[in-house]
């Protein structure tokens, strides 16, 4: 005969089950489907996560599935015959050495299992999600890289003015990559020509700068480029500077911030000359410019997110930049 104790003395948490691996699977089918696209997939591992989520989460929370406690069978004989663990005599001797209640740390075994349930879940959650976390996120890390644009002939950069650009910075992801660039020939020095790129991102927030001049729309003309698509090219004419629509930031023609918000000056292209047509290769960030044209002394940086300060003692807020 055994006699069962019903739930009188402390509360026990869940016995070990396998809710957190079906918990685990079901995140990870969801990440797999979200890297492939594929949304059926993510459907699936949803309803598998929320499903051993809410069953496990019921156990932590109700102790369901916990081990009944069960007292020693009474042994035949007399009632002083009946002993509970831990073990104590009830004659003379003690059966172990007695301490004082407050002597005694106790650690319910109800405490080891809830907490040796969830470790586990967690540990095993970590190795199968972590190589598709790593899968999923890694690429936004990695070829990062700027590719070659062709943006034209030299020829069609007059010298003096601006020429507002317009080009696809990734062919193969289409108008999502479009840029525009200010490109301004400063002529022939020491037998190379000398062009100022800047980037139309404003380094405030990211808006379009425009041209702080007028806008020859009449002679936009578009410009074939060999295995590549077109780049469109609108010459300007007296232009002062450069504005920003959004918070009212102000540049300088050498890309300087003059006024508002921004924190440092227009990013700009690296370019090389390639058969008479200018390449882009990489874009940079620009703490200042000193001087004009191809005399200018840039101070340039890694490239880096809008608002980012680059140089100067703010920059130490900025330690790291992720990839972009
Ligand atoms: S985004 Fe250009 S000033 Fe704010």
């Amino acid at each position: 005969m055994v006699e069962t104790k019903g739930p009188t003395g402390p509360p026990h948490g869940p016995a070990p089950s396998l809710w957190p691996l079906g918990f685990a699977i079901g995140l990870t089918v969801a990440l797999v489907g979200l890297v492939l696209g594929s949304w059926s997939t993510v459907a699936v591992g949803a309803v598998l996560l929320l499903a051993f989520g809410f069953v496990w989460a019921r156990d932590v929370a109700t102790g369901h599935g916990a081990p009944p406690v069960v007292d020693e069978p009474l042994a035949p004989g007399p009632e002083s015959a009946r002993h509970t663990v831990p073990l104590r005599s009830d004659r003379d001797a003690d059966a172990l050495p007695v301490m004082e209640d407050e002597e005694i740390e106790t650690y319910p075994r109800s405490a080891f299992l809830s907490l040796s349930t969830l470790g586990l879940g967690g540990v095993i959650t970590g190795i199968v999600a972590a190589p598709v976390t790593v899968f999923a996120v890694g690429p936004a890390f990695v070829g990062q890289g700027e590719e070659e644009v062709d943006i034209g002939p030299l020829d069609d950069y007059p010298e003096g003015n601006f020429i507002v650009a317009t080009f696809l910075a990734r062919p193969d992801e289409g108008e999502v990559s479009r840029r525009t660039a200010y490109v301004r020939n400063n002529g022939v020095v020491d037998g190379r020509p000398s062009l100022t790129i800047l980037s139309n991102r404003c380094v405030h927030l990211g808006c379009p700068v425009q041209v702080n001049g007028l806008s020859l729309e009449g002679q936009k003309k578009t410009v074939e480029v060999p295995e590549g698509p077109t780049v469109e090219l609108t010459p300007t004419e007296a232009a002062s500077g450069f504005g920003c629509p959004c918070h009212g930031g102000q540049y300088d023609t050498e890309g300087n911030r003059t006024a508002g918000p921004p924190v440092r000056a227009l990013d700009r292209f690296r370019y090389k000359i390639r058969d008479g047509r200018v390449i882009l290769t990489s874009s940079y960030s620009v703490g200042e410019v000193d001087g004009q044209g191809a005399e200018a002394v840039i101070k340039a940086y890694d490239l880096a997110m809008p608002s980012v300060h680059v140089d100067g003692p703010e920059a130490i807020l900025y330690p790291f930049e992720p990839p972009h």
